[in-house]
């Protein structure tokens, strides 16, 4: 019933729902047959996509980003489908819940013959030129964890209008595990370990290597089926997407109009678009520091992410993605806050840049 009513929500043809938007992402690339090769990713992304391209056995290929609105340059990727690696699909990221320029990402793709994986699994209820994410790749990826929008009880959907392959997903999903009982004490070492391997960063230690083990080790956390309970999760609450994305346009609206301080550069959004997963922004300062005086003040806020491109050192300088990383501010926009808290948190975040 969950594939079902995703299948009509997102106008595809096919839907398969498993563990994790991760599980789908592997399973997509799987059925797509390549053994070897490069998968592009952003470089600004959560790990988890470029987890899964190597749990297929590929290598992910980093990209640059717009500093506009932190997804995918198109402009890059052209490039990048011109050099010599065997680019074998695109995973463009609807980061943030910003809509990556997928028209233009997909004509590049498709002049070569490559296929486009889209990733909505932060995006869920934006639009694009009057089309839904999830509804413009070969593949789309959704996600329905509890820090998804709108935050159900887990599992990942993934949807194609490519009969053959959703054939070749649904064989290879079937033979995935059931959910690993203690996946909660994984993800808890895998904070813990995250971590510590930053605040190693900070103490000038290559660290790379290290992250470049945590696929491997984590693996069975990332690669399971879904289970019933997930389902059930979509069926009863799909229907407060729309909501939910409306109320967190609102609150990004708010911190557009309320944070206008000369150092801040807001993301050049459609704001009836987009569908702020966060609401993310660039400070022209140490955004790093002045998230540890947000919290200070009492106002949670994140820099995630990271370029992870050296993480993997494939892929040249991604100088668009440094910029992001050393720079980006995340504000929270979901059910945690009203929209009078968002107000409020905009004077003490004033207040933090101010100094
Ligand atoms: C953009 C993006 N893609 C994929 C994933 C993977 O989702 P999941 O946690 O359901 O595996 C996440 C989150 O972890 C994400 O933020």
């Amino acid at each position: 019933v969950a594939e079902e009513m995703l299948r009509t929500r997102f106008r595809r043809d096919h839907c398969i729902f498993a563990g994790r938007a991760t599980t789908t992402i592997y399973l997509a690339l799987r059925a797509l047959g390549h053994t070897t090769g490069t998968v592009v990713v952003p470089g600004i992304v959560c790990p988890n996509p470029a987890s899964a391209v190597v749990f297929a056995g590929l290598d992910p290929l980093f990209c640059d980003v717009r500093v506009s609105d932190y997804t995918l340059d198109p402009d890059r990727l052209g490039d990048m489908l011109e050099g010599p690696s065997v680019v074998t699909a695109v995973i463009a990221v609807h980061l943030y819940g910003h809509p990556a320029m997928m028209k233009t990402i997909g004509a590049l793709a498709r002049e070569k013959g490559v296929p486009v994986i889209e990733d909505a699994a932060q995006a869920m209820g934006g639009t694009y030129r009057g089309k839904a994410l999830g509804e413009l790749g070969d593949i789309s990826i959704l996600g329905f964890g509890s820090n998804k929008i709108p935050g159900l009880a887990g599992g990942g959907a993934l949807l194609t209008d490519d009969a053959a392959l959703a054939r070749e997903v649904r064989a290879l999903a079937a033979r995935l595990p059931e959910q690993p009982a203690d996946a909660a004490e994984m993800q808890q070492a895998y904070r813990k370990l995250y971590y510590a391997v930053r605040d190693l960063q900070d103490l000038g230690v290559e660290t790379s290597p290290l992250f470049r083990q945590f696929p491997a080790a984590f693996k069975r956390m990332y690669l399971y089926r879904a289970d019933d309970a997930m389902a059930k999760a979509v069926v009863d609450g799909l229907d407060r997407l729309d909501d939910d994305v409306a109320e967190r346009r609102a609150k990004a609206r708010i911190y557009r109009e309320q944070l206008d301080s000369p150092s801040l550069r807001h993301p050049e959004v459609n704001f009836d678009e987009a569908a702020f997963w966060r609401y993310s922004l660039l400070f022209d300062g140490d955004a790093h520091a002045l998230a540890e005086r947000v919290r200070g003040s009492g106002v949670d806020a994140s820099n995630w992410y990271p370029n992870i491109a050296p993480w993997y050192s494939k892929g040249g300088k991604l100088e668009n993605a440094d910029y992001v990383e050393r720079h980006v501010l995340n504000l929270w926009t979901d059910k945690s806050k009203s929209l009078e808290d968002v107000r409020a948190d905009c004077v003490r975040i004033r207040r933090c840049i101010e100094g």
